[in-house]
């Protein structure tokens, strides 16, 4: 009944429902004729589905898999068990770390064969079993797939219970699925735009600058040696003993489009190349991810305490976190299909709902996940950040924000 479902008070009317469009139908409350009746009417139904929730051990969703995704996949990211001695590896000898080494392996290996050549594998892991993880993935991947140890700063207080060190970061091993992914980039964030500014008024908006000054010697690059024109000053500029960045006829270029800064009144000794704002690519990705950028546990607890009004789960993953690693796995688009095969409390499928609200995306999830929280956490809190946006003690707080 009405009464037993967890924050319903009150039987929903229809102009409720009209209003609220977002709120998620969970059809297992309803007959099969009608499920039938309502897969039915859904035009494409496989095309039009957003995510995919599995309620399994993830080997047999993997496999189940295979044949459906081959190939499909923009990323995959997951968070397995780290051997810790919490979760069900009971011993941590050496046959305890091979066993958990084969229980991953045969996991990753499949997960491979679902994985686009264009696409990446990411993976968390803590400092106990991150060199075994290494050694199953590049085996995988081949070395030649491997491209960081990427360090994220989880925690930024120390803990003044460590007895030894208070550990506040762990790593995400990042692979490429082949040798097609040959360049990498991060979305813009705003930290990194404000740096920009505009103070000669230049047509194009804001830039940044960089030296024109070569660290070679102009011994070292005689090609690269010539002399500049201060065009305010129009003085003749030469570098004592430094080269400069650009062959002379990129210098007369760079005249000619105005790229070339000699600061307020031509002030400056040498001049700075201006970058602008509206032509940068993104930004080249870094091994060191740092907690303001991405969240904490603490964050991603906080985060699931407002969802559901109390704690459900101990040291869950930030979707900030996994909103970095899909922006840099899927640069530029906004589509794609993302994985999480031990997802947990969904934070992949979050930060995948999030992003597809900020710009309208298309990107799909699809989770897997053995827990019996499957149906008290993963589930229901799908289901909360479908239909809003923020919540607090267990309550939306923005309606119908849509995704
Ligand atoms: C470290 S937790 C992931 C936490 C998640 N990233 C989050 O932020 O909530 C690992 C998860 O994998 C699940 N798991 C472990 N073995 C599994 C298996 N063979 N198949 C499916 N899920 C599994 C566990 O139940 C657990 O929820």
């Amino acid at each position: 009944s009405i009464d037993e479902l967890e924050g319903y008070s009150a039987p929903l009317t229809v102009d409720f429902l009209k209003a609220n469009d977002k709120l998620v139908l969970d059809t297992q409350f309803f007959e099969e004729s009608f499920k039938a009746r309502l897969v039915a009417s859904i035009e494409n139904f496989d095309e039009q589905c957003d995510g995919l929730l599995m309620h399994s051990e993830n080997f047999q969703a993997l496999n189940l898999m295979q044949e459906r995704y081959r190939e499909q996949v923009k990323c995959i990211y997951i968070d397995p068990p780290y051997n810790t001695g919490s979760d069900g590896f009971a011993y941590k000898d050496s046959y305890q770390h091979s066993s958990w080494m084969s229980f991953l392996f045969d996991r990753v290996i499949l997960s491979r064969g679902i994985l686009s050549t264009k696409g990446m594998f990411f993976s968390s892991i803590d400092f106990v079993e991150e060199t075994r993880l290494r050694q199953i993935c590049d085996d995988i991947f081949s070395t030649d797939g491997f491209l960081a140890k990427i360090i994220w700063e989880k925690r930024f207080t120390r803990s003044n219970n460590a007895k030894l060190f208070s550990t506040l970061t762990e790593n995400i091993l990042a692979y490429r699925a082949s040798t097609h992914v040959t360049l990498l980039r991060e979305p813009r964030n705003e930290k990194a735009d404000s740096t920009y500014s505009n103070p000669d008024n230049d047509p194009r908006g804001v830039w940044t600058s960089v030296s024109y000054v070569n660290p070679a010697s102009k011994e070292a690059r005689p090609n690269l040696t010539y002399p500049l024109t201060n065009p305010i000053t129009g003085e003749e500029v030469n570098h004592p003993t430094n080269a400069w960045k650009y062959e002379k006829a990129t210098y007369e270029k760079h005249v000619a489009e105005n790229r070339l800064y000699w600061g307020q009144e031509g002030g400056h000794t040498y001049p700075r190349l201006k970058r602008f704002l509206s032509e940068m690519e993104g930004m080249v990705p870094v091994d060191l991810w740092k907690h303001e950028d991405t969240g904490t546990t603490d964050s991603a607890s906080k985060l699931l305490e407002d969802e559901f009004g109390r704690k459900v789960f101990e040291f869950p993953k930030p979707p900030s976190l996994i909103k970095r690693v899909i922006g840099l796995a899927n640069f530029g688009n906004t589509d794609g299909t993302f994985i999480d095969f031990f997802a947990g409390t969904a934070p992949t499928g979050h930060a995948v709902i999030n992003l597809n609200r900020e710009d309208d995306g298309k990107r799909r999830y699809i989770l897997v996940e053995m827990g019996n929280y499957f149906d008290t956490v993963l589930k229901p809190r799908i289901a909360k950040v479908i239909y809003s946006k923020d919540w607090k003690n267990g309550k939306p707080i923005a309606r119908d924000t849509g995704i």
